[in-house]
């Protein structure tokens, strides 16, 4: 009789205490511990009904039933908030989880092409498309490969010390791209088709349209019968690639050493369509390269034979093109690397 009293008391404590503990219980894994603490193998009724061999064999079903019951009431509860707690817990995870796809993204600053390198990769895309391929020489030249190869003989104006940036008498940074030429022709056999995009050095004074260092872009044809009108043609093709199937080009005689005969290219002026005004300072036409036949010395200096083949030859400068394409005014922007110029490309 006492035994099933102070059972029955057990009891009924315990689901006193599961309904306070489940209720302060505020997670998945508390609840279970719970649950293990109070139904599990080795558990508080567990325990409880161990003490069932001490009842009369009358009491026992009673006690057993009434176990039973306190057990799935324990249950229940359980059960109950097991389901309030889950819900709670996935409304939780997926508001943690929450992410708002209209928020505008972080913009990562990217680098851009600096305009120089923009146009150089037009002119190579152009003489590419031409069969033409991508030559490259040192920019620390000797004097053999930057003026004597190119018949520019000591005492020769264009060897002025004043023009170039001497390192030893027969060292200097090279002061165009020709010496690429040379370098190309001696080593390779006709029939060549190169261009050699670089940079340059000449000991001028700086202004808005001289630097010290600026680029050039050298190309070079080698083949048995090249003749005047493919150096026509096909820096005609280049100008209307690179400015629009409406330019208009001209060629006029001029003198180069390393070429004969020689020639200058000009653009017509797109702003007067050759009438003459301020941007071609009344011109009608701005000058955008120098070409010619190549030498026939030169040719023969390079091992090859000016009997068998021909060549043509051109240098442009890329400053002034780019600065005439974009409208820079000053040729300093290009080497200041100030940001608010650099991003408007
Ligand atoms: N080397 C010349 C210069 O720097 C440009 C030039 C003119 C290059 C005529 C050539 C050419 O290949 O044929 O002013």
């Amino acid at each position: 009789m006492l035994g099933e009293i102070i059972m029955k008391e057990q009891l009924l404590k315990m689901r006193e205490d599961v309904i306070s503990s489940v209720a302060a219980c505020d997670s998945m894994r508390e609840l279970e511990d719970i649950r293990i603490q109070y139904l599990g193998k080795k558990g508080a009724i567990t325990a409880v009904l161990k003490q069932m061999g001490t009842l009369s064999a009358e009491e026992r079903p009673v006690m057993g039933q009434y176990a039973n019951q306190i057990r799935s009431e324990i249950e229940d509860a359980l059960t109950q908030a097991g389901e309030t707690l889950g819900a709670k817990e996935s409304e939780a995870r997926i508001e943690a989880e929450w992410l708002d796809v209209t928020l505008p993204g972080k913009k990562k600053p990217i680098g851009r092409k600096h305009p120089l390198t923009i146009v150089t990769d037009e002119i190579k895309e152009i003489f590419l498309g031409m069969g033409f391929s991508v030559a490259e020489g040192p920019e620390i030249e000797t004097d053999y490969y930057n003026f004597e190869a190119l018949n520019i003989p000591e005492g020769h104006p264009a060897r002025d010390i004043q023009d170039t940036f001497y390192i030893d008498s027969k060292t200097a940074l090279r002061s165009s791209t020709s010496p690429v030429q040379i370098r190309t022709m001696t080593k390779t056999k006709p029939p060549l088709r190169i261009i050699a995009p670089g940079r340059v050095y000449r000991s001028d004074a700086v202004d808005a349209t001289h630097s010290p260092l600026f680029h050039q872009i050298e190309g070079l044809v080698v083949d048995k019968g090249v003749t005047m009108a493919d150096l026509k043609g096909t820096l005609e093709i280049f100008a209307k690639r690179l400015w629009g199937e409406n330019s208009k080009v001209r060629f006029r005689p001029h003198y180069f050493p390393f070429t004969e005969p020689s020639a200058e290219m000009d653009i017509m002026c797109f702003s007067c369509e050759g009438k003459g005004c301020r941007l071609c300072k009344n011109e009608g036409f701005i000058e955008v390269l120098g070409a010619g036949m190549v030498h026939p010395d030169v040719l023969s200096r390079c091992g090859v034979d000016p009997d068998i083949y021909s060549g043509f030859a051109f240098g442009v400068g890329l400053e002034r093109i780019t600065m005439r394409k974009y409208g820079i005014s000053d040729i300093r922007y290009f080497y200041e690397n100030d940001l608010r110029f650099l991003r408007q490309f």
